[in-house]
């Protein structure tokens, strides 16, 4: 499904990613850690086109994805949610997942003048909402909504292209430990089908929803695994300096 074969990338004489190869599985649900600088962030970017490596190459189904653009990527089924809210300001809810609903349907000429009568855009834009906890606050400013309602429609902008390939950096990241629960169920409730690579620091989410944990250090893969390895890992403990067990977790 994603490959990744000896992806390297470097700014300037910075190596912030180092010959990172991965193989993730349909379906699977690939946790991604790694402490701050670790690379988890650039990987992301280089994995939908933002940045192009300096080596390497990143393969969808099969196929040489390394030279396409991002709409490109995004065509085959490719999304990511942003580390930082990256919504539409100004806009509602509705318009912002309207306008990444309209994108990916080839749409974006109408975009907002029909995003409430295309059906095809509202159909999405709804079912979007529901699964993400907007549906109350389809048209209220971004600007106006609570913190975890942000964070929440920056997985729905993601999840309005109707990716097959989901890639999440920190959804949860201050949401508090309601938000995490919720944001547990929301994992459990998407398609089995779908792909998902998530950078999450909270380790009883991480660990909960795992597959496979892939752990980054200085831009290298240092562990991949299944998660109860990775718990045992002393290799992992050490790079994390302890940060996680016994108060369960958190930001290295
Ligand atoms: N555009 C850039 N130009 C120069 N250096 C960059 C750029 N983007 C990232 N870096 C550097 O690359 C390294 C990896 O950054 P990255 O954001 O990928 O880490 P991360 O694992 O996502 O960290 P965090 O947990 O803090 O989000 C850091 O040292 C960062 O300063
Ligand atoms: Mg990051």
């Amino acid at each position: 499904m994603l490959e990744v074969r000896d992806l390297s990338k470097s700014f300037g004489a910075l190596a912030v990613t180092q010959r990172v190869s991965l193989r993730v599985a349909p379906g699977e649900r690939r946790v991604l850690l790694g402490p701050n600088g670790a690379g988890k962030t650039t990987l992301f970017n280089l994995l939908v086109g933002e940045l192009a490596p300096d080596s390497g190459l990143i393969l969808v189904d099969g196929r040489d994805v390394t030279a396409l653009s991002v709409d490109a990527r995004a065509r085959l089924g490719l999304a990511r949610s942003y580390q930082k809210n990256n919504l539409f300001a100004g806009l509602t809810v509705h318009e912002n997942l309207a306008l990444s609903a309209a994108c990916a349907q080839g749409k974006a000429t109408a975009l907002l003048a029909d995003s409430h009568r295309d059906r095809g855009v509202v159909a999405t834009v709804e079912e979007v909402a529901e699964r993400v906890g907007l549906s109350e606050l389809l048209d209220a400013s971004v600007d106006t909504i609570p913190y975890g309602a942000r964070r929440r429609l920056e997985v729905g902008l993601a999840l309005a292209s109707k990716p097959r390939i989901l890639l999440m950096d920190e959804p949860t990241s201050g949401i508090g430990p309601g938000g995490i629960n919720a944001f547990h169920a929301f994992l459990h409730g998407l398609p089995a089908e779908l792909t998902i690579l998530i950078v999450e620091h909270d380790m009883d989410l991480a660990f909960g929803i795992a597959d496979r944990v892939t752990v980054l250090n200085h831009g290298e893969v240092v562990f991949d695994g299944p998660p109860q390895e990775a718990r045992d890992s002393a290799l992992i403990r050490e790079i994390y300096l302890g940060s996680w067990g016994a108060e369960g977790g958190g930001h290295a």
